[in-house]
């Protein structure tokens, strides 16, 4: 089961009347600016990657950086204008309509920027909605939409309307809804960008323990890089329809790959993304008789390397010793890290 879930080979999405014309005659060089001109807007520019199973993908990018189009894309909700893109194996712009219906429905849940539900429905009726249409009895789908809902936290609204709830309770029947359906593969587009902070951390922490239990393949959109950091394996970052780095939150706050990727990483206190692993030295002497895992975020583990006088030891799963670090090294990377920028 190596093959990736996702595959995204040269995927281009152009909008504009001559878009096909216009990336042929490029040759797969598309400048944003010359396609303006002609009246054409780059959505997604040459985008390849790949995402494993259970991987949570988490798409970044300023407001039209082509973040909703990619995720179009590769949901079918649009066709891409160049490029192939594989869900487990197959060739998505290969497949018929009923195939495409079948994969959606069973294969793949969305939650859209717009919270998209079904005005005249309840709560209820709307999480319960799409397992109707998979044909599971009524009963079954109310009785597994109230888990949902229970889930969300809307417990008491289930006989609501939408045009009854706040915009993040919207949400999170939209969040609910598709849930329910148990897809393997989910697509999200901003899905807590409409919750107040204390509402979107909780909704953060359990769709982390969600995520740990379902392992599911994700592809999750946000503005806000703290959100992605604390829930990506990796995270792509988007600018002007083309991924300028796509890479673990470690390595993109360590080694930016451009200007703007080092501009969404400026703010970031490091301790909070950097792990043991990634700033221990390799000398195993003279150590102190404290150990920490390599796997320790940083912070977590700050204070107490700091009372130490020695390096203290760095260990693997097995308790074995594979490195060191020592106090020093802690007070640079908390303090000293963003002013080597540059
Ligand atoms: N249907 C369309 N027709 C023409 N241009 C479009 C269409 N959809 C998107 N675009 C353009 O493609 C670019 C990328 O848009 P997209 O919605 O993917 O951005 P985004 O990164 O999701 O932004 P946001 O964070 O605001 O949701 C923008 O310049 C947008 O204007
Ligand atoms: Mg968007």
């Amino acid at each position: 089961m190596s093959e990736p879930v996702i595959k995204c080979e040269n995927v281009y999405k152009i909008f504009g009347a001559n878009a096909e014309k216009m990336l042929k005659d490029s040759n797969g060089n598309v400048d944003a600016k010359t396609f303006q001109e002609n009246g054409c807007i780059v959505g997604v520019n040459n985008a390849s990657f790949e995402v494993s199973k259970g991987e949570m993908l988490v798409v970044m990018g300023l407001s039209g950086s082509g973040k909703s189009t990619l995720l179009r894309c590769i949901s079918r909700l649009t066709d891409a204008t160049g490029g192939k893109i594989f869900i487990e194996g197959q060739d998505l712009l290969q497949l018929n309509n009923k195939d495409l219906i079948d994969l959606r429905r069973n294969k793949m849940g969305m939650v859209f920027q717009s919270f998209a539900l079904l005005p005249h429905k309840t709560v209820v009726e709307n999480i319960a909605f799409p397992l109707q249409i998979k044909g599971v009895k009524t009963e079954d789908s109310i009785s597994k939409a109230m888990d949902m809902v229970k889930l969300v936290g809307l417990d008491g609204r289930e006989n609501y309307f939408p045009r009854e709830l706040s915009g993040g309770q919207q949400q999170r029947v939209g969040i609910a809804r598709s849930l329910a359906v148990e897809p393997d593969i989910w697509f999200l587009d901003e899905p807590f960008s409409a919750l107040d902070p204390l509402i979107r951390k909780e909704m953060q922490d359990e769709f982390l323990r969600l995520q740990e239990k379902l392992q599911k393949t994700i592809m999750f959109i946000t503005h806000d890089f703290d959100e992605a950091l604390k829930l990506a394996d990796r995270i792509a970052i988007m600018k002007d329809g083309i991924i300028e780095q796509l890479d673990t939150p470690a390595n993109i706050v360590l080694n930016p790959a451009t200007e703007y990727v080092r501009k969404f990483t400026e703010e970031v206190p490091r301790e909070k993304v950097l792990l043991i692993a990634d700033v221990m030295d390799k000398t195993k002497d003279n150590l102190g008789d404290l150990k920490v895992s390599k796997d320790e975020i940083i912070e977590n583990v700050a204070e107490k390397i700091l009372t130490q006088e020695k390096s203290v030891a760095v260990v693997d799963n097995n308790n074995n010793i594979i490195g060191s670090i020592n106090p020093t090294k802690i007070i640079n990377t908390v303090f000293g890290g963003r002013k080597n920028n540059n």
